[in-house]
């Protein structure tokens, strides 16, 4: 498929003789081919008899070289795949085989996308960012406080760099534009968080989406915000960088340097709130977050403290 996909990303017309002639296959193969591909890659495929074949619009595909062109301080290696169920499986395995962190893994497409708290992450072909890169932790619960928050800053500075400058948080990690989501963050771990252990921090940003179906909460992308499509090896060098400047402040001054930053940047700061565990609701006004990264609510009158990978937070109808 990416053979087919690489003649005619230019977006310009190919005859299927042309076509055929560089995969080594007849023009009836080719047209078969293009069919699975539209069926694939939710790329649309011009037909234009006399001319051949033209895609909707030119795809660009991630590229090592360029994200390494655009941001030359980040050293690490990067793992580019055509297609895996998810980024960060693909990383936990990659731990497991022994790869060395840090490094990064990349797909054009997930077929079974993780999201948080057992959601599913939709993941169309060559349009999104689904990043996975893998920490070593050495020195266990300090790193570890705040880190998805953290992410969370440098995420929504690499889209307000990308052009999506209303980019705000909403607690704990997600990336919001209006009320609608653009980023969403997804940290697991593996080994003992007390010593020595591995984080996989998986980011999905909605690029070049402008219409896809499955997914059950309202959504933009960064060309429906921008106005224009944007190039995703840039951007992944952008948050790359980002996420550099932010996990470095993280290391050497913990969370509470940036834990100002963070509520500046809240959404929902001072709203009424409802706090979901479960079957449980919390109601209470958001005050702003702990140390440790932690929700801080008051709640009747009396101030308390949250965190946990499985909550999540809703506004309230009469905030
Ligand atoms: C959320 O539910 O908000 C978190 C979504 C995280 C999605 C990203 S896409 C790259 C990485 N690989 C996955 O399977 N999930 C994360």
């Amino acid at each position: 498929m990416l053979m087919l996909l690489k003649l005619l990303k230019d977006g310009r017309f190919h005859s299927g003789e042309e076509l055929g002639a560089a995969l080594g296959v007849s023009r009836s193969a080719v047209w078969k081919q293009l069919q699975n591909l539209e069926l694939e890659s939710n790329l649309a495929i011009h037909r234009v008899r006399g001319r051949g074949y033209q895609l909707a619009a030119p795809v660009s595909f991630l590229d090592a070289d360029e994200i390494a062109l655009n941001a030359p301080s980040l050293s690490y290696p990067i793992f580019i795949s055509e297609s895996l169920d998810s980024t960060n499986a693909e990383a936990l395995r990659l731990i497991t085989a022994g790869s060395t962190a840090p490094f990064l893994v990349l797909a054009e497409r997930q077929t079974a996308g993780r999201g948080r708290r057992g959601r599913q992450w939709v993941s169309p072909f060559a349009q999104n960012i689904y990043y996975s890169l893998v920490l070593r932790i050495e020195d266990g619960l300090r790193q570890l406080d705040g880190l998805s928050l953290v992410v969370g800053l440098a995420v929504m500075r690499a889209l307000q760099a990308s052009g999506v400058h209303r980019a705000g948080l909403k607690w704990p990690n997600d990336v919001l534009v209006n009320g609608k989501k653009i980023a969403g963050i997804l940290l697991e771990l593996v080994g003992d968080p007390a010593d020595i252990c591995h984080v996989v921090v998986g980011i999905g940003i909605n690029v070049n989406m402008q219409e896809v179906a499955g997914i059950d909460q309202q959504w933009t992308s960064v060309q429906l915000e921008a106005g224009a499509p944007v190039d995703r090896n840039q951007m992944v060098a952008q948050l790359g960088a980002q996420l550099q400047h932010y996990l470095e402040c993280h290391r050497e001054s913990g969370f509470e340097a940036l834990r100002e930053e963070w509520e500046q940047n809240h959404l929902w700061q001072g709203c009424l709130v409802s706090l979901i565990a479960g079957a449980n609701q919390i109601h209470g006004r958001v005050l702003g977050i702990d140390g440790r990264g932690a929700l801080r609510l008051n709640v009747a009158g009396v101030e308390k403290a949250y965190s946990g990978g499985e909550l999540s937070l809703r506004l309230r109808d009469d905030s």
